[in-house]
């Protein structure tokens, strides 16, 4: 029986006419093929078998699990699904110390630490590997002669505890070690849970929807996820692994992370693409910059890069101190989220005559850019955030693009402003608004400025007339110095119009000119 390369599924033997060793070989097939098939699937994302086939060899393995309870194990694919709730989880003493990393956010500090290990590394040459930072949860996972034993969290580096219900349930944590060149006797390795952003905000979806508090972030999705005490109830939910260091080895040695690296996924277990090998601080400096922009492209959350020493007798030349090792470096990425003070809430009108609240903040860098202002979108989120002038609030910029405020930081005691309500009548021209939905508009169309301005806008924009020269300052400065009132108007300006705006001099307005005036 083969159920690795084109599996038959016409499974021919009745459950109740075999023998137990009949039974014994199918079910060890079964299982080599189902993993072999996991692997395929999860692992390198190319399947060899349709989803059905999968589900008959998934579906027999159960029937012969139940005919022949003897012959059921811990590791089976079967056990994957969750086990039994728990009263509480059993504490493990790890392998060898979890420790954690420095980390830095500024160049100057990194470049202090490849200066660090240059003058203490007596080899000229230098590698480093260069892995993103994931923001995830931090496990040991430990095989004994390739078999999965155990996994923990990293909880005090010491001792952490036993999840291996939870971890099972993440279908790229193999449970058995596919044959490298060799299978160590003893293995532990270090690799970071973690929940991929788009699964992560379909389970907040149905979180919300089944009346559930949603979770934070990913990173917290993840580790509640695996601190759940009733397995059941969280297989399904998309999780995944990815593998990063040797905790302890026994049977076999390496002398390079890179080596490690590459034999990981021979043995079945992921790493990160995106890992690196590299030997300068310019190298390392541009890794940083190039992922800082991919970040919002990845499918999962990272902080940071970590940069480590590749070569392990120079590893262990250089130690540990405080936990953290001096072989290795977290570089962080500048924080997407900051605390400032909200100055003022005013209502913007946009181009359909729609009234945005809009949190006028003091100046503050988040993730490398300057935000000053942040929408509330309308009145209700206003009302329900509670952000009032003199608060303290966290800003994000959320999908990095528009920024967003978080939450109020409370601060007791302190008297605070006006709670937010929409004016009655449009702050620009001052007719009275009406509401429609959660919105509310102000009715006055082309007469009021901000509305013609945004019409202008679109009209001269690429997508509709393509009036080159025509931007957002100049529709601006039409409608304020009173030279446009209505779009019919931008087909009557004169050049001596366009003189009148901030900016133009003969040579651009008799560029404009000839566009409008056909
Ligand atoms: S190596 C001693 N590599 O960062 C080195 N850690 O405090 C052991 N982390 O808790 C860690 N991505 O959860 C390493 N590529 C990576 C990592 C990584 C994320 C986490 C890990 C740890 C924290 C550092």
């Amino acid at each position: 029986m083969n159920f690795k390369k084109n599996p038959k599924t016409d499974f021919k033997k009745d459950l109740n006419k075999m023998t137990k060793q009949e039974a014994r070989e199918e079910v060890k097939a079964l299982r080599e093929g189902i993993e072999y098939h996991d692997y395929l699937y999860y692992v390198k994302n190319q399947p060899e078998i349709s989803d059905a086939v999968y589900d008959k060899l998934f579906y027999r393995l159960q029937k012969l699990e139940e005919a022949y309870p003897e012959l059921q194990t811990n590791t089976s694919p079967t056990r994957r699904i969750g086990g039994q709730p728990m009263e509480k989880f059993k504490k493990v003493k790890h392998s060898k110390v979890m420790l954690s990393l420095k980390s830095v956010l500024d160049e100057t500090e990194a470049k202090e630490f490849h200066r660090f290990i240059s003058r203490n590394t007596n080899e000229k040459k230098i590698s480093y590997l260069l892995e993103p930072k994931f923001d995830g949860l931090s496990v040991e996972i430990v095989y004994e002669h390739g078999g999965f034993q155990y996994g923990a969290t990293r909880g005090n580096g010491e001792t952490g505890e036993d999840i291996p219900e939870n971890l099972k349930t993440i279908k790229t944590l193999p449970m058995h070690l596919r044959d490298g060149k060799a299978i160590p006797s003893f293995l532990s390795v270090r690799g970071e849970v973690f929940m991929r952003k788009q699964g992560f905000q379909q389970l907040n979806k149905e979180r919300i929807e089944r009346g559930d508090e949603p979770f934070a972030n990913p990173r917290n999705a993840a580790a509640g996820t695996m601190r759940q005490l009733d397995p059941g109830k969280i297989a399904g939910r998309p999780l995944d692994i990815l593998f990063y260091e040797i905790l302890a080895s026994e049977g076999m040695t390496f002398s390079s992370h890179w080596e490690v690296l590459k034999q990981f996924p021979e043995w079945g277990l992921k790493t990160n693409p995106h890992n690196r090998k590299v030997s300068s601080f310019e190298e390392i400096k541009s890794y940083h910059q190039q992922l800082s922009k991919q970040r919002n492209n990845l499918e999962y959350e990272i902080d940071g890069i970590v940069i480590k020493l590749d070569d392990y007798g120079q590893r262990s030349a250089l130690g540990v101190r405080h936990r953290s090792p001096r072989w290795a470096l977290a570089w962080k990425f500048p924080p997407k989220e900051e605390v400032t003070s909200l100055e003022q809430i005013v209502v913007q009108v946009g181009r359909t005559g729609m009234l945005t609240p809009v949190a006028l903040l003091q100046p503050v860098n988040v993730g490398g850019v300057t935000i000053s202002r942040a929408t509330l979108h309308n009145e209700e989120e206003a009302r329900n955030k509670d952000v009032r002038p003199g608060d303290k609030v966290r800003v994000a910029r959320a999908g990095d693009v528009i920024p967003e405020i978080i939450e109020r930081v409370k601060q007791p005691g302190k008297k605070r402003g006006e709670k937010f309500s929409m004016p009655k009548r449009c702050p620009v021209c001052g007719a009275h608004v009406f509401k429609e939905g959660a919105y509310y508009f102000c009715p006055a169309g082309l007469s009021c400025p901000p509305q013609l301005i945004g019409r202008i806008i679109h009209y001269a924009s690429r997508n509709a007339m393509d009036i080159d020269g025509l931007g957002d300052k100049t529709a601006k400065d039409l409608v304020q110095k009173g030279i446009v009132k209505d779009i019919a108007d931008l087909y009557n300006l004169s050049v001596e119009d366009l003189l009148k705006l901030d900016g133009f001099a003969e040579k651009s307005a008799t560029q404009l000119y000839p566009t409008l005036c056909v």
